[in-house]
């Protein structure tokens, strides 16, 4: 197992560190080799039709919106080794983090996304203030030896205002871990086929007898 290795606790505590003095941490070649292709090799080994045109919302408010975002998504269960393996990673994640930064996070949500050329994902917060449910995303990617010229960065920018950003090449094993209400970002469109997991750590926001799970 991949998960609780002392390795990762040192990962962990330098992403904290980055959370902590900037609001966002960006890793290269920070996630195991075994684990990013073990996913790797499972995003690969979902069918094609298992994968569903991205939307945005959830639930009810669920709406597939092509001016937006036109990636595939595929949610990671438990249901395979490799999903089991990242779950118990980001769990791992999870705890350190709420031990080192107080955080609270009760809940992680994640997907397998796949950006044919071309496919882009516009300007967006990943949460908005005051509805207090995402509080801090992830991404990590599992694409070897991308280079300018195939597009396809984050691009992670500082505030509303920010024009520039931080552009981020989406390399095998980058971690880019980021205050979900703080920092709206786009993907830019790429050249090539773009493989990556987006997830999502929550804060509980059940009321009285309404659970409130991730999906
Ligand atoms: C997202 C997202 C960034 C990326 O799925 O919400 O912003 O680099 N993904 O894939
Ligand atoms: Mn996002």
């Amino acid at each position: 197992m991949t998960g609780d290795s002392p390795i990762d606790e040192t990962l962990f505590a330098l992403i904290a560190q980055d959370i902590e003095a900037k609001g966002y941490s960006i890793r290269p070649t920070a996630l195991a080799d075994a684990l990013a292709n073990n996913l790797f090799n499972h995003q690969q080994g979902i069918e094609a039709d298992k994968f569903e045109e991205a939307g945005i919302g959830r639930g009810g408010e669920y709406l597939k919106n092509e001016f937006v975002r036109t990636d595939a998504i595929s949610w990671i269960t438990n249901g395979s080794e490799a999903g089991r393996d990242w779950l118990t990673w980001t769990a791992n994640l999870q705890s350190f983090l709420n031990r080192r930064l107080f955080l609270g996070l009760f809940s992680f949500e994640s997907h397998f996304a796949h950006y044919g050329p071309g496919d882009y994902y516009k300007r967006h917060y990943d949460a908005f203030k005051g509805e207090a449910n995402r509080v801090l995303s992830i991404v990590v990617y599992f694409n070897r030896a991308w280079s300018a010229s195939d597009g396809g960065e984050l691009v992670l920018y500082q505030d509303n205002v920010d024009k520039e950003g931080i552009k981020v090449m989406p390399l095998l094993g980058t971690i880019v871990t980021f205050l979900s209400e703080e920092f709206p970002h786009e993907v830019l469109a790429a050249k090539r086929d773009r493989y990556s997991i987006a997830g999502w750590f929550r804060v509980n926001t059940s009321i009285a007898a309404k659970v409130d799970p991730p999906r």
